[in-house]
């Protein structure tokens, strides 16, 4: 009753921001993003006969209540499902910070999906696994599918067309994403709690909603016909819409900092200098570029450059979460 899985970040071109049910974590937009190669959780889960209760071992280290909670809750549809009652050891690695806007939960949440499954005995499909992936965080049910991953909203009550599919895979198209990395303190306001003071707070929100539709569909397109302007265009105006919509929220949620803000208008420059690179950002304060191969080594060094970025991650798009070594 033992398995190990892998799975990759991903960064949002096309933003989930707000949720249409809490209790059941159902979005109130879909959402398209690519899977990031170099950013990766490995998590093993074992149920263990007489364990008192579920443990945590995050990142080398116990887990604090609250990570514990979050996570028992998550066994425990896994449990129902299985029909089991064993609690679980989960020791669960990333291989870089987390919680500070490079989408931990997003690899974590897969990554433990598919592992707690399996060692539960269930053999869930893919689209079963996104599912139950979007029940821990919104983000993980994307990261479930490498290469261009598109999340629907759904419209059932019970969630179970709430689930992401596979736009293409990652050979499909070469794009490379850089992430400048401005702080690794964790984040102040999680995005549970940002979605929820945004639903309730910004007199913008409706229009996000409204507005969502056409950017999913003008994104799809931009896929579908290769054309990296019309994706970069796109991932920059829906990012500065979600932070417009955090930004209008009562009290304001500032997820930048000033290096955010420089990094942004240095890639701002660098378009204007011919270079085709475009930025987004998630609830956090790190920037990614998106450009294409040819690129990367002057865009790198450029923003190596810019005070305050602490480093610069390369990625290229990366493959869905996947069991690996010694299952039991
Ligand atoms: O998956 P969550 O609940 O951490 O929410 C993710 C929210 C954003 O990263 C800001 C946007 C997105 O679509 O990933």
């Amino acid at each position: 009753m033992k398995a190990k899985a892998k799975a990759h970040s991903n960064i949002a071109l096309i933003k989930y921001w707000g949720k249409r049910s809490a209790l059941l974590n159902l979005p109130a937009v879909g959402s398209i993003s690519l899977t990031l190669d170099s950013l990766h959780t490995i998590t093993t889960v074992e149920f263990i006969k007489n364990l008192k209760s579920d443990y945590l071992i995050l990142n080398k280290k116990p887990a604090d209540e609250r990570e514990t909670k979050r996570v028992s809750s998550f066994l425990n549809i896994i449990r129902r499902k299985a029909d089991l009652s064993l609690h679980a050891e989960v020791n669960s690695i990333n291989n870089f910070p987390t919680a500070a806007g490079l989408a931990s939960s997003a690899s974590a949440f897969a990554a433990l999906a598919l592992a707690a499954s399996s060692a539960a005995g269930l053999d869930l499909s893919p689209g079963e696994l996104s599912v139950l992936a979007r029940r821990g965080s919104g983000s993980a049910a994307r990261s479930v599918f490498g290469g261009f991953v598109e999340m629907k909203m759904g419209k059932k009550d019970d969630g179970s067309d709430a689930l992401a599919c596979q736009i293409a895979a990652k050979d499909y198209w070469d794009l490379r994403v850089l992430i400048a990395v401005t702080s690794q303190d964790k984040k102040k306001t999680g995005s549970t709690d940002g979605m929820t003071l945004s639903k309730d707070t910004s007199p913008y929100y409706q229009n996000w909603l409204k507005t969502s539709f056409d950017d999913l569909k003008e994104m799809r397109d931009a896929i579908k016909k290769r054309d990296f302007q019309k994706l970069g265009e796109l991932s920059e105006y829906n990012c500065l819409k979600m932070h417009a919509l955090a930004l209008s929220s009562r009290p304001g949620l500032l997820y930048w900092n000033a290096v955010t803000v420089e990094v942004m208008r240095h890639i701002k420059f660098l378009r204007g200098q011919g270079c085709p690179v475009y930025f987004t950002i998630d609830a956090g304060p790190q920037v990614k570029a998106i450009c294409q191969p040819e690129d990367v080594e002057k865009i790198a060094n450029e923003l190596e450059h810019i005070r305050g970025v602490q480093k610069v991650i390369h990625t290229s798009l990366g493959n869905g979460a996947e069991l690996i070594g010694d299952n039991r």
